[in-house]
């Protein structure tokens, strides 16, 4: 597998990346043009350079590599917004025989023998270790699956979600948005009223004893059905919340005949440093959702709830809830093949020791670098706090001209959120931290910081 440093031919964008993307501006709806806007006016750019500029445009990736259309070579600290856990082309010989067996079977009219394989892996997840699994696409689908489930197993349509939390931007999770209210707002009228928030423990400074007691007032109005929650914030900047609060959670909200949704969609497959968080930190939730890594790169959900709260799907005398490509062979292929990775000894301990390895070396690299905060997160699930509104989104513009791909996430874009590839090589890790500490007394020096 590739672990290269980066090599740049042109400065990116090159003019390859540069025309691609004038051709890509015409054709793409234009939703995305405002972001490219404000990271270049973040960058210090003026605007009319955020138009004539655009992004690279990525054409192959290998191991921890990608390159652009322009063939310069990146170090992918992303991964597929964490999704390609192993590494860019891991799973070519598992996808090169299920695409010789079977791509698309039917679905839950006909399951196939790898979705049946697959759904056996999932139900062992729950915590009562016998599940049953409605499989999606995304991670927008598996909680809309997940709050569909909990509204029929409680005849209750009220939400509690927490300030910070993303879940999908389809309607269901939209609703209960908390990492942008702006996001809600364009389509508030289309969405369920059903929702409140409280505060995420660790985020803007809250207590947990703060949050756990808004939670308990929320839920004696009797009106939750579903209390959805991240073990970890993931981009809301990687905020790792005290480890007894999930299991605090599950207390108050049982206690209220509410059911508790574990979003370990960016947490969950390894990239938390678990399968999944919530039996590690002794939480009895009812209802699991998965996504990201657990298709190692293909488009596979899962949420997993236990049989006494599944039966509640079994009142309609009817499939209320289905798709096209739910369950497809080629992803249920490329899911076992992740779990098979997961499940090999010794992986688990891997992970985690690789993460607390990455966050002390990137520690040591930026201690006392200009604008640096702070290095926090759970495995490879790695925030880094810079200082100031905007700092990471200029940082991610900073680091793709030393060869580095990174996303920024925090409420205001200040923390850089790295999902890298499980197996990225320490050494690069290291050579990550030293641009990111060159970027930021470039920044310093020039005074955009
Ligand atoms: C915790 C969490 N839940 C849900 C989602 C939505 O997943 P998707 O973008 O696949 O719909 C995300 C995406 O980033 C996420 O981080």
């Amino acid at each position: 597998m590739s672990h290269d440093l980066p090599l740049l031919c042109v400065p990116p964008p090159g003019p390859r990346s540069r025309a691609q993307a004038a051709r890509l501006r015409r054709v793409e709806c234009p939703g995305f043009g405002p972001r490219r806007k404000l990271r270049a006016e973040a960058a210090g750019a003026p605007e009319h350079a955020a138009e004539g500029d655009g992004p690279i445009v990525l054409a192959r990736g290998a191991g921890a590599n990608l390159w652009d259309v322009d063939d310069n070579r990146y170090v992918d600290l992303v991964a597929g917004f964490g999704a390609v856990a192993l590494g860019h082309g891991a799973l070519d010989a598992v996808l090169a025989r299920q695409g010789g067996r079977l791509v698309q079977g039917l679905g839950d009219v006909y399951a196939s023998d790898v979705k049946l394989e697959l759904l056996e892996r999932l139900a062992r997840l729950h915590p009562s270790g016998a599940g049953q699994v409605l499989l999606g696409q995304s991670g927008a689908d598996a909680v809309t699956a997940a709050l569909k489930t909990a509204l029929l197993a409680t005849g209750r349509p009220g939400v509690l979600a927490f300030d910070g939390a993303y879940h999908g931007l389809s309607y269901a999770p939209l609703a209960a948005c908390g990492f942008r209210a702006s996001f809600r707002e364009p389509f508030r009228a289309q969405l369920s009223p059903h929702v409140r928030f409280a505060p995420y423990p660790g985020l803007r400074g809250a207590s947990v004893e703060a949050a756990l007691a808004l939670v308990e007032q929320a839920l004696r109005t009797g009106e939750i059905g579903a209390v959805l929650c991240e073990p970890v914030l993931g981009r809301g900047g990687c905020v790792v919340p005290p480890g007894h609060f999930l299991g605090e959670l599950c207390r108050l909200a049982h206690a209220q005949g509410a059911l508790v949704v574990a979003d370990e969609i960016w947490t969950g497959m390894g990239r938390a440093g678990a399968v999944s968080l919530a039996p590690e930190q002794q939480a009895p939730v009812d209802i699991l959702c998965f996504g990201k890594a657990l298709g190692a790169g293909l488009p596979i959900s899962a949420c997993v709830a236990s049989e006494a709260v599944m039966e509640s799907w079994t009142r309609h005398g009817e499939v209320v809830h289905t798709s096209t490509h739910a369950g497809a062979p080629l992803a249920c292929a490329a899911a076992l093949a992740m779990l098979d990775w997961l499940d090999a000894p010794g992986r688990l301990e891997g992970l985690r020791a690789r993460g607390s390895e990455a966050r002390a070396r990137l520690r040591q690299v930026l201690a006392g670098a200009p604008g640096f905060v702070e290095v926090r997160g759970s495995g490879l699930m790695i925030g880094v706090e810079l200082d100031g509104a905007g700092s990471a989104v200029r940082a991610t513009r900073a680091l793709v001209g030393r060869g580095y791909l990174a996303l920024s996430g925090g409420l205001a874009g200040e923390v850089l959120t790295l999902t890298p590839p499980f197996d990225l090589a320490p050494a690069l890790f290291e050579a990550f931290g030293v641009a990111l500490r060159a970027s930021l007394e470039a920044a310093a020096g020039s005074g955009a910081r």
